[in-house]
């Protein structure tokens, strides 16, 4: 079986003027179906960058990302949209929650723009919100939940759709032990009900302990997290 992503030689220099900014070089990486992947680097060397490319929120410089063999860069901005949406989970490093939006319409959002009818869409959202465990938050608007409580709506928004993948930036980073406890586990368990796959960006080291495989950002490159 192939790759769920594949990355081929992605490269990324940020251009403001006549200044540029050499972020990937050359980088590769292949994630199979089901995988449990934690990125590490220190802070600048181009994690959000990576998963920015990688989720076809940004274009890269040069190279392929393929998510389920679908060259993504090659896609007219329509079809990206539509491609994302459909195989493409999405978990912000600060939720990134519309407040004026309940759990449940920021959860069902995914499914109104990918043109679900508005009563199955908030039934699939409250499904969804009960497996990460938020059944009694339903009606709560983000600021009346706990930091938390909005990442495992977060979460949610991110799996409603039944992508291929989720791309994660350090979706513990502002949480607390226990709580980012919580947050692995539900990960986990939700990479064995459903096999997706899942790159998760991290500076914490516990979490990353506990994925399938661990690699470093470095110079531009992935590698593995000992060398
Ligand atoms: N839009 C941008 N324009 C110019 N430089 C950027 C832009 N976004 C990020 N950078 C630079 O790229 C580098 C990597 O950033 P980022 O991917 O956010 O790092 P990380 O997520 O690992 O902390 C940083 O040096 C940052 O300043
Ligand atoms: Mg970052």
């Amino acid at each position: 079986m192939s790759s769920v992503l594949s990355c081929q030689q992605l490269s990324k220099v940020y251009r403001q003027g006549d200044v540029e900014t050499p972020v990937l070089a050359d980088l590769n990486l292949e994630v199979k179906k089901g995988e449990l992947l934690a990125i590490v680097g220190s802070s600048g060397c181009g994690k959000s960058t990576f998963l920015h490319l990688a989720g076809a929120l940004d274009l890269p410089s040069a190279g392929h990302v393929f998510i389920n063999d679908i060259d993504i860069h090659t896609l007219d901005d329509k079809k990206r949209a539509k491609f994302r949406n459909q195989h493409i989970g999405f978990i912000y490093q600060f939720h990134h929650l519309m407040m004026e939006f309940t759990a449940e319409e920021n959860v069902a959002m995914p499914l109104l723009i990918r043109g679900d009818a508005p009563k199955l869409a908030v039934l699939e959202a409250r499904k969804v919100l009960e497996q990460v465990g938020l059944a009694h938050r339903m009606s709560h608007k983000p600021s009346a939940l706990s930091g938390g409580e909005r990442q495992r709506v977060a979460i949610a928004r991110a799996l409603v759709t039944k992508p291929a993948i989720i791309l994660a930036d350090e979706p513990t980073g502002n949480l607390d032990f226990d709580t980012a406890e919580a947050i692995y586990q539900l990960i986990k368990q939700l990479n064995q009900q459903v096999q997706t796959s899942f790159v998760v960006v991290t500076h914490d080291l516990t979490l990353a302990g506990k994925m399938d495989r661990q690699l470093k950002l470095d110079h531009g490159k992935l590698l593995p997290l000992d060398e």
